[in-house]
């Protein structure tokens, strides 16, 4: 049997899958070691494999068969595009992609004004003033603190995620349209999903079961 290899997004998605993954009974107890710099964790028994990775890298992994299976945000996997089977919503990280800004911002959108959207996925965005509202924008690409943009007059709105909406509360902006909800998914590569779909189709109905 050989190794199935789980590509996880560091931080507070990965250990949320290790606690569902534990519930079905897969552990991988040299992961939960939080000073080790190990970058691949091995589960010899299972014959399971588990490495972490910057989210947005989990679809790279995946696409290239490096790893048979990732979890990350539907944010992350809509703004990557990767050639990947999305199998399973997992339930948790749950939030939303939002169009936000100040209030007045809304009649910029209300009548398909050329506005400056500042945001961390440039094609979330494109795809949603393009192809969903037909507004054409300039898109205005950055890394973070995307709150900030509208406030200093980088750009009128915004296309973040809002979870519980305090960081648009703490800085005078709202919701002013809602693009798509998110989680974290469960993503296959293509050709891992036919080499070993017995052992991948029983993991996700066992992981069906608890979720
Ligand atoms: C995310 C997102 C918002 C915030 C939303 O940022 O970009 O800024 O969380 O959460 P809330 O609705 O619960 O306030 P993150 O903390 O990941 O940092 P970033 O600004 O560096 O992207």
């Amino acid at each position: 049997m050989r190794y199935l290899t789980f590509a996880l997004g560091k931080g507070r998605l990965a250990e949320q899958t290790l606690d569902l993954l534990e519930q079905i009974g897969i552990t991988c107890e040299e992961m939960k070691d939080k000073n080790s710099r190990k970058l691949i964790f091995v589960n010899e028994e299972l014959k399971l494999r588990f490495f972490l990775s910057k989210g947005p890298d989990v679809p790279t992994y995946v696409e290239y068969g490096a790893a048979d299976i990732g979890v990350a945000g539907r944010d992350t996997i809509l703004e990557e595009g990767r050639k990947v089977h999305e199998v399973l919503d997992l339930g948790y990280g749950k939030c939303r992609m939002c169009i936000c800004g100040p209030k007045s911002a809304g009649a910029y959108l209300k009548h398909h004004e050329l506005i400056r959207v500042a945001t961390k996925y440039p094609n979330i965005a494109k795809d949603y003033f393009y192809n969903v509202k037909h507004q054409t924008v300039e898109i205005i690409k950055l890394n973070g603190s995307i709150e900030l943009a509208p406030i200093v007059g980088l750009s009128e709105v915004i296309c973040d995620i809002v979870e519980t909406g305090s960081t648009l509360r703490e800085n005078g902006l709202s919701v002013l349209e809602e693009v798509c909800p998110l989680s974290a998914r469960m993503i296959v590569n293509p050709v891992s999903m036919r080499m070993e779909s017995g052992r991948i189709k029983d993991l996700i109905q066992r992981l069906r079961a608890v979720i």
